[in-house]
């Protein structure tokens, strides 16, 4: 061990750290390194040929214990190959090469390529003062740092430094707000197009300082426990994060509903009020599948309770609401109201069920109940005590759930100011299934254990079905339960600008379930910052308008018929882009990339788009770009390299350059690249509405692309079991001639489809001839509809060809258009 003062430019970088020495010894036992530093042993674990865990703890041998965020199970075959030398070990894995140095200890990682992925910085490399643990890593030249969860400010965070912890922030957050309601310690490390990723799984207080002030070293810092921190290979950064979503898992399939718009608002009180809310989408037809219940729906606000003056059969208005296509979705937040005669207080109290102070007492604080008592989530018996108690729920007709509070949130002393960013007592101890912990060391992971208790009680209550939870706050691993939105942001155009960075980082943090409060939560939205909101809300993966209490009403219709006329429109559209939608989260469940994308994750060689903030892609072909300020028709776009289509126009551009486009308040910036293959439902008012039994099928045919349309029945696990449908679409286009296949790889679940509409984007002209399977096809008068036969048709104003041809799954269908000059 030495410790040392160590300067940086004149400034010295936190030199009252003890820092780790020399390796006095070095044990290889399978895949685990231990080098003996002193008194500290550094366990290096390589984990997969692309993981590679890293763990120490001063002065002790660290335990190889995970938290719950991770799920990766221990691969002990994966083939290595580790050589000694005086100064160093090299180990080498099939895709990198790592060298431990031994004097002083140090790492350095390299892909087979040469290149350095990764390196602890030379002066120091592991370290720690007092209770905090630290790590230095040397940053790459011009390199970039994303992910981090849920943060405020830009993608790109080199230069800033963040913390984590789950914080109730109520004052409006801004872009030097560390600390928000989900904790993700991950991020991705990109430079000369190779990236990496580090994990640090530590659930206390945690700093990242991607180099504020110095561009030579990053450092990240627990404030208890151990350091123990994944180091996930790319170069890909899609690599990364689905390697990462191995290590915490992926998001389930949602039901098809949660993916449809959702109205809220602090509170729909009523039944009476909520039933006119029902109706009036109903009448004008705007699409809604999911009302959500804010407290006021509660008895005094004890959980699992209805006040029965406001709410008089919640069963049946339930019942009622379903069979108008409306899925309720009731707040539960984790504050049990302190109440001797309150059912879930005397059951959690008998059974130990709550947190506890060192003395064996509960812990209370004060909520929306008033004096409450927390559960303790971090003991397996109270994840199902709460799990079951959803019962009240789920025997109602209940499917989903929103956890609020969850941080969890405690309110500061009435004399203080009533609400504040504060939450339990730091040394209340979890029982953290058997091995006690304080608040302090476990605090991050309290939301998600609340999400997983209401996620796993309502998949054991719902009988096949899939439950849908909300949540605000999260740590590594919240995908697996809940979607998240991104808490109490405010009505005005920094937030609606600030939601894109924002979404797409916990994108990249394995997040792809997330949105914001569409028209924004606190302050009076109007009716142009709702319509630009709902038009960006339209491509955000989680879809909901939420607004507070006591601030102007901001439903769809809110502001007038020409605010909801538009709004109505783009409502619509997702609606619309459904099968493409469902395709993309099926995508994401698999894989772990995320539904809105940054470009960077798409052109990660293109500078240009490293720190580009105000776009994204939903899924690899369609490219968003909001207006994001008032009072404004025109904004500058950037187009990657490729060939991209106005949406509405269709005008075509070249990419790998900036565009300016015109658009007015109806008009939301859309693209789409050449070689998309994207299928579009006509609009439901809810999902389920009607069986669809024709899908269109917007083409842009590029030399070659492929498409794979997921469906299933879209509410219950039997795709789990296989029960699913895999249809693969090819095109290819010579410029002579344009070859569509349709090929089905799994037909297990019937979709009940009769025809598709193929439409040819941006044909030169009306082709000569169009074939299917061989066999030539009747032309006829545009528009015309010949029922049970293959047809086309050619819009020489649009230059759109409609192919409508029947579907005969199982069998493929090859269709062939000749003489086109398309494009
Ligand atoms: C919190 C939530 C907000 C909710 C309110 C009342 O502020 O973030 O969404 O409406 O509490 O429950």
């Amino acid at each position: 061990m030495n410790s040392e003062v160590i300067m940086d430019r004149g400034r010295a970088i936190e030199n009252d750290y003890i820092y780790l020495g020399n390796v006095a010894e070095y044990v290889q036992n399978e895949n685990l390194f231990r080098f003996r530093c002193g008194k500290t042993e550094v366990l290096i674990k390589v984990l997969a040929e692309d993981i590679i865990r890293i763990l120490m703890k001063p002065n002790e041998v660290p335990s190889l214990d995970t938290t719950q965020g991770v799920i990766f199970k221990d691969n002990k075959e994966v083939e290595i190959n580790a050589t000694e030398f005086e100064d160093k070990v090299i180990i080498n894995t099939n895709k990198l090469k790592m060298q431990v140095n031994k004097i002083p200890f140090g790492v350095e990682i390299y892909d087979y390529e040469g290149d350095l992925i990764y390196k602890s910085y030379d002066k120091c490399f592991l370290g720690w003062k007092g209770k905090n643990i630290a790590c230095f890593s040397e940053i790459r030249e011009e390199e970039r740092f994303y992910g981090f969860g849920e943060k405020a400010g830009t993608l790109d965070k080199r230069g800033e430094s963040l913390s984590m912890w789950n914080t109730d922030i109520f004052d409006p957050h801004n872009p030097h707000t560390k600390e928000l309601y989900v904790s993700i310690p991950f991020f991705i490390g990109l430079a000369k197009g190779k990236s990496y990723g580090i994990f640090l799984d530590n659930p206390s207080r945690t700093h990242f300082n991607m180099g504020e002030g110095q561009d030579k070293y990053y450092s990240f810092e627990a404030e208890a426990g151990k350091l123990d921190y994944y180091f996930i290979y790319g170069p890909e950064m899609k690599r990364v994060v689905s390697r990462y979503t191995d290590i915490t898992g992926k998001m389930p399939l949602p039901p098809k509903w949660a993916l449809g718009y959702h109205q809220s608002k602090y509170s729909y009180s009523t039944e009476e009020e909520v039933k006119e809310l029902a109706n009036n989408f109903r009448k004008k037809e705007i699409p809604c599948d999911v009302i959500h219940l804010d407290i006021h729906y509660m008895d005094e606000y004890r959980v699992f309770t209805w006040n029965l003056h406001r709410f008089p059969d919640p069963e049946k208005m339930i019942q009622d609401l379903k069979e108008m296509g409306f899925h309720i979705v009731n707040i539960v937040n984790p504050g049990v109201k302190k109440d001797p005669e309150y059912k879930y207080y005397v059951e959690g109290m008998l059974n130990n069920y709550f947190c506890k102070k060192i003395d064996g007492s509960a812990y209370i604080g004060r909520v929306w109940p008033g004096e409450s008592a927390f559960p303790d989530f971090t003991k397996q018996e109270t994840r199902k005590w709460w799990g079951k108690n959803h019962k009240a729920f789920t025997d109602i007709g209940i499917e989903g759930i929103w956890n609020d509070m969850n941080e969890p949130a405690v309110f500061r002393d009435e004399q203080n100011g009533g609400l504040e960013d504060k939450t339990m007592d730091l040394d209340v101890i979890h029982d953290n299934d058997g091995k006690p912990a304080t608040h302090r060391e476990l605090h991050n992971l309290y939301g998600m254990l609340v999400s997983r208790s209401t996620y796993e009680g309502l998949k054991g209550l719902l009988k096949g079905k899939r439950p849908f939870v909300l949540t605000r706050a999260g740590y590594s691993g919240i995908q697996r339960y809940a979607a998240v939105w991104t808490g109490d942001n405010r009505s005005f155009w920094e937030h609606l600008s600030m939601t894109m960075p924002m979404v797409m980082n916990m994108g990249l943090s394995g997040i792809p379930f997330a949105g914001p409060d569409a028209g924004g939560f606190m302050g009076n939205s109007n009716g142009e910052l709702l319509t630009r909101w709902i038009q960006l809300g339209v491509f955000t993966p989680f879809f909901r308008n939420h607004n507070s209490i006591n601030q102007l009403s901001q439903e769809p219709w809110a502001f007038g018929e020409k605010y909801e006329k538009i709004i109505k429109e783009y409502i619509r559209l997702r609606y619309k882009l459904m099968p493409h939608l469902y395709s993309i989260f099926y995508e994401a469940s698999i894989t772990g990339i995320p539904v809105m994308r940054p470009l960077v994750l798409e052109y990660q060689d293109d500078p240009e788009v490293y720190n580009l903030n105000d776009e994204f892609l939903v899924g690899d072909s369609i490219l968003v770009a909001p207006i994001c300020k008032p009072d404004t028709k025109f904004r500058v776009v950037y187009l990657p390299k490729g060939i991209w289509y106005d949406y509405w126009t269709k005008e075509k551009y070249v990419g790998g350059k900036y565009i300016m486009i015109y658009a007015p308040l109806d008009r939301l910036p859309i693209f789409i690249k050449r070689g998309a293959i994207i299928p579009m439902a006509p609009a439901l008012n809810y999902m389920g509405e009607k069986e669809i039994k024709e899908l269109t099928f917007e083409i842009y045919a590029d030399t070659e692309s492929r498409y794979t349309l997921y469906e299933d029945d879209g509410e219950t696990f039997e795709y789990e079991e296989g029960k699913y449908s895999l249809t693969y679409f090819e095109c290819k286009n010579n410029e002579k001639q344009i070859i569509f296949k349709i090929s089905s790889q799994k037909t297990d679940f019937d979709t009940g489809r009769e025809r598709y509409i193929l439409k040819f984007n941006d044909m030169e002209k009306k082709p000569e001839e169009v074939k299917c399977n061989e066999k030539m096809l009747e032309e006829v008068e545009e528009n015309q509809m010949l029922n049970g036969k293959n047809y086309w048709y050619f819009n020489g104003k649009e230059r759109v060809l409609y192919v409508i041809i029947k579907d005969s799954k199982p069998e493929a269908d090859t269709i062939i258009v000749n003489d086109t000059c398309a494009y």
